[in-house]
């Protein structure tokens, strides 16, 4: 895998790249029923899809409350409604597994000087909670939400807002890291080094904006930024 040049920060995605968010379904899976996986499915699509229109809408709300809507939709979907999950369901959220390679990638892309950062639709207090719990609080110079812009990713002005917060002024000099197909050719077509991270075996969808890397995990990234 050839080096990127000229990389002065990685900025992470966080659910789906650094989180797992199939984990809490997976954990209450004998109390959600035979359609768990199912339903786990439903809710990340409908996270996303409910992100994507309320930002072509205009109306804008934060992603705790998109989150709650879209598993709302996938509960009733498939008939759970036992009093209480949704919430157990939710808690989950803040505390999701991270994924194991993630810190010593982390502090090995720090060590050889990069700036870090998440860049996420996720709201201040989701992503502080989740960093907290994943014990990766001292391994980003700062987490950024797109509550600071008040629309989703992959709106140009969500990476935008990354670089003026990182004070970097030429788009090649960061290194985008995702799972989210959307989103690496979001930041792609914006002008970032984009790195995907290939989790889940997905190929590129057919949108502007191209990866430079696809990678199994982040273990691979000290070796090319
Ligand atoms: C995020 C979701 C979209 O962290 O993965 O922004």
């Amino acid at each position: 895998m050839e080096k990127l040049e000229g990389i002065r920060a990685c900025v992470f995605d966080a659910y789906g790249t650094l989180f797992d968010v199939r984990a809490p379904m997976r954990k209450l899976a004998p109390e959600i029923g035979p359609h768990a996986e199912e339903i786990s499915r439903l809710w990340r699509q409908k996270q996303l899809e409910y992100s994507w229109l309320r930002s072509l809408m205009g109306v804008h709300a934060d992603f705790w409350h998109v989150t709650g809507d879209a598993l709302d939709y996938a509960l009733d979907q498939y008939g759970v409604s036992e009093p209480g999950i949704r919430d157990e369901i939710l808690a989950l959220y803040l505390k999701l597994d991270v994924y194991e390679e993630v810190a010593d990638a982390l502090a090995a892309v720090r060590a050889k000087g990069k700036l870090t950062a998440i860049l996420s639709n996720g709201s201040p207090s989701m992503l502080d909670a989740a960093v907290r719990h994943a014990g990766l609080d001292k391994l980003f110079n700062m987490v950024l939400s797109v509550e600071d812009v008040g629309i989703y990713k992959p709106s140009r002005r969500v990476y935008r807002h990354a670089m003026q917060k990182l004070q970097i002024h030429e788009t090649p000099s960061v290194c985008f890291v995702t799972s989210n197909t959307w989103d690496s050719h979001g930041a792609a077509q914006f002008g970032f080094q984009v790195v995907r991270v290939d989790r889940f075996g997905l190929k590129d969808d057919r949108l502007p904006g191209k990866p430079v890397a696809l990678v199994k995990d982040l273990s691979e990234l000290p070796g090319i930024v």
